[in-house]
């Protein structure tokens, strides 16, 4: 609550209860104290400045939200100066080492670790939903030898809201629920149908005697019989997905909670993420990675690639994060994972390249100063790499751990009271009270030349 009213906070001396933070509108002469919670002050508490009666009130500017709360949550706390990380309070490092990710999702959906019971049901319920609809396979024939994986997943989890219509009800605790399991015992199975049509091998059908990620890795890899995942790789991955399960506010569970405020199913509303997290600057970034070490080639290459970087030619992918100020955390787990991983599949040339890469950058005033530090994606690649995953898989196996992440924070915004339909405000910067001009009489080119659909300057006026 805000108190608006000059003479009143004069004859009070004193906020309302609590902190407060005063403000002078230069424009006005008037004051303003506007409550203190959290260190946050609520925008909406500014609408009332204002230089007149019909005025729409001040807003605050926030492109891309650097500094703007969009909800409360109970789900993942970061440290971004100090590389903290921890889920529902535990730390990340006893995560990884303690844990499996079929627990850590449970802890990121429920708030606390399970008992044996409620873990044993809990794989129960997800191992025995990991089948997807026959018609699922059909509709990933459509698609080109030569599809990415990553918009077949896409186009495959909204596609599960046409095969479980009931999800719609949003209300229903018990549908929340069959869609928690079915996301996360899906998305695997989604995720190795579109890798197998990549490559065109027949679909591997899910096994549920295996573990979650042992059964991830068979269906990737399994040919006749033979395949029998090396528990070391599939500890590996599961740390992995560990890793990558949730990590608050990020460019796609941003895009899950805002999508799923329209109260569309939550199928949907996870395909949202899927198509947020496609991109190069977010869940893409570790397929870059490895392009970008293949074109480096080789250590006498990189002072030549940092100078380009430099003089901003190319980014050094897997560096920097809007909340990171430090060492990712979760970057370090991965690091001291690369050697296990490579001890079972043999050296990889380009982890001598990363780990020198990552040396130097450490040690130039441009990163340093920029508080650039190797994030999560800087050395997943080579594991998965190592684990014979093909590049254009990585996002797609991000994806995978990430849906407990999004399924968590879709359940909390359907729970949270303050929460409405998201809608942010723009400041209008265009033309205003323009008159229809008839055809014409419109200033422009007489004649486009030039192939269409691929020359789109030359549709602008006075081109
Ligand atoms: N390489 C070179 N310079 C960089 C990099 C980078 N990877 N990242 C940031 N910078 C520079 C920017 O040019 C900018 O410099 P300036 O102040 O001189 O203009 C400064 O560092 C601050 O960068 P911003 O772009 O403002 O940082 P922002 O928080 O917006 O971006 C992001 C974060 C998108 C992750 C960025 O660091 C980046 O593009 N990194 C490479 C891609 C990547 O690795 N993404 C994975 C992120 S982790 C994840 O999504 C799972």
């Amino acid at each position: 609550m805000a108190t608006k009213d000059k003479a009143k906070a004069e004859t009070d001396g004193k906020a309302t209860g609590g902190d407060t933070l005063s403000i002078t509108d230069n424009r006005t002469g008037e004051s303003y104290e506007i409550e203190i919670n959290d260190g946050t002050i609520r925008t909406m508490d500014l609408r009332q400045i204002k230089v007149a009666e019909h005025d729409f009130g001040m807003m605050g500017y926030d492109p891309a939200f650097l500094n703007t709360a969009s909800c409360r949550s109970a789900i993942t706390y970061i440290d971004g100066e100090a590389g903290i990380l921890q889920h529902r309070g535990i730390p990340i490092e006893q995560l990884c080492e303690h844990s499996t990710y079929l627990e850590v999702a449970y802890l990121l959906v429920f708030d606390e670790l399970p008992t044996q019971a409620q873990l044993d049901r809990w794989t129960y319920d997800v191992i025995h939903h990991t089948f997807v609809h026959e018609d699922i396979k059909k509709m990933n024939e459509g698609y080109r030898h030569d599809a990415h994986p990553m918009g077949m997943l896409l186009a495959s989890v909204g596609a599960l809201s046409t095969f479980y219509p009931t999800a719609k009800d949003t209300e229903d605790h018990e549908e929340r629920y069959m869609a928690a399991i079915r996301l996360i015992a899906k998305v695997p199975t989604l995720a190795a149908f579109a890798y197998r049509h990549s490559m065109g091998y027949p679909y591997v059908y899910p096994d549920n005697e295996l573990s979650y990620s042992e059964n991830f890795l068979s269906m990737l890899f399994k040919m006749e019989n033979t395949y029998e995942p090396d528990p070391r790789l599939a500890k590996a991955l599961d740390v992995l997905f560990i890793l990558h399960a949730d990590h608050e506010q990020n460019c796609s569970t941003n895009a899950v909670r805002a999508v799923g405020s329209s109260d569309v199913d939550p199928y949907s509303a996870v395909a949202a993420g899927v198509a947020a997290l496609y991109g190069p600057l977010h869940g893409g970034a570790n397929e870059a990675v490895l392009r970008m070490l293949r074109q480096i080639e080789s250590v006498e290459n990189i002072p030549d690639f940092l100078e380009g970087v430099k003089n901003r030619e190319q980014k050094l992918m897997g560096f920097g994060h809007r909340v990171y100020k430090n060492y990712d955390p979760r970057a370090r787990i991965i690091k001291k994972h690369v050697d296990e991983v490579l001890e079972v599949t043999g050296e990889n040339p380009l982890l001598e390249i990363a780990t020198e890469l990552e040396k130097r950058a450490l040690d130039d005033d441009f990163f340093t100063s920029r508080k650039l530090y190797p994030n999560v994606d800087f050395y997943s690649g080579l594991i998965y790499e190592a684990l014979r995953i093909p590049t254009n898989m990585f996002t797609v196996i991000f994806a995978i751990p990430r849906t407990s992440g999004w399924v968590a924070q879709w359940l909390e915004l359907k729970d949270d009271p303050e929460q409405k339909i998201a809608r942010p405000r723009q400041i209008y910067t265009g033309k205003r009270d323009q008159d229809y001009v008839p055809i014409a009489e419109r200033d422009g080119p007489e004649k486009i030349t030039g192939p269409p659909a691929r020359r789109p300057k030359l549709l602008r006026r006075g081109a």
